[in-house]
């Protein structure tokens, strides 16, 4: 992997991390997999929304010569896994949710990294001696849809730091830093020792950052922890996790909030903040024969 040299997380460090660690991570990429009916079912509607498009506002040729330059841009700065995450991936995990029971998904995001340090349940996520932010201890349960806890399940968590970067993507900070896979115990409980993750802003340095200036919106995603949760035998879940009352939970630019996914910490007296959270797998018929 390249490793970005600029001395604070700019939009083309992480987005060449984003777009590089894409390409190595084929787990979530299925690349090469669609069928030439969906590719022209699917593109030629893509096409044909498009050209509604241009025709509606009768977009200029100044326009599309200015889309142009600004596709090869972001091409260029590796940021199509930050755009397609941030404005497209919401409604992709829509349509697969209708599929899934269980605890809600949501999105993956270019920053998750295979391969986290493994740590037996209570686990505290590998961080810096001075890590800042409001100490927090995540803990609860993984259960099947019949209640059954789920021993041995992996809580596979990566979460931005205070100051709103992900390790692996923000060159300043240590190798997997606040991420890790907590596998649960015996009664399928698992406690995670960590600090409440900060708002994540969206790099403003490069093309995504421009497009949303040049609109009018804003580039933030309400505070959140990511996790993709799994055991053998089922279905993993996606997911990420809010905090209530937080910033932008209403408006988040990546359209990625759900009702049953946020959090709501309390102080636990010693200036830690404690919640409690339980995650619900739906067997995998496919796995569960094995
Ligand atoms: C992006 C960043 C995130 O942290 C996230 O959860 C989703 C998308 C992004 O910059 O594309
Ligand atoms: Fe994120």
């Amino acid at each position: 992997m390249t490793t970005p040299t600029a001395p604070s997380p700019t939009a083309a460090g992480s987005g060449a991390s984003a777009t590089q660690t894409f390409r190595t991570a084929d787990k979530y990429r299925g690349a090469g997999t669609a069928a030439p009916e969906r590719v022209d079912a699917v593109v030629r509607d893509l096409l044909l929304a498009v050209h509604d498009v241009i025709r509606r506002h009768e977009v200029t040729y100044p326009e599309f010569q200015a889309a142009k330059s600004w596709m090869i841009e972001a091409g260029e700065g590796g940021e199509w896994p930050l755009f397609l995450d941030v404005f497209v991936e919401h409604v992709v995990e829509e349509v697969q949710a209708a599929t899934q029971e269980g605890t809600k998904g949501t999105i993956l995001g270019p920053y998750y990294l295979p391969g986290s340090r493994r740590l037996p349940s209570p686990a505290t996520l590998p961080m810096r001696d001075d890590e800042k932010g409001t100490p927090m201890v995540f803990a609860g349960h993984v259960r099947d849809l019949d209640g059954n806890p789920v021993a041995g399940a992996e809580v596979d968590i990566w979460q931005a730091d205070d100051d709103g970067y992900y390790s692996g993507f923000a060159p300043e900070l240590p190798e997997g830093n606040l991420r890790a896979v907590v596998v649960t115990d015996d009664d399928g409980r698992f406690e995670i020792r960590t600090i409440q993750p900060a708002p994540y802003q969206i790099p403003t340095d490069g093309p995504t950052g421009k497009l949303i200036e040049a609109a009018g919106w804003h580039p933030w995603r309400p505070a959140h922890l990511h996790l993709i949760v799994g055991a053998p035998g089922h279905r993993a879940v996606t997911t990420q996790l809010y905090f209530s009352g937080g910033e932008w939970l209403d408006s988040d630019v990546a359209e990625a909030v759900k009702p049953e996914l946020v959090l709501d910490p309390q102080d636990a007296g010693d200036g830690t903040r404690r919640v409690e959270y339980d995650f619900v797998l739906q067997r995998d018929e496919a796995t569960a024969a094995a």
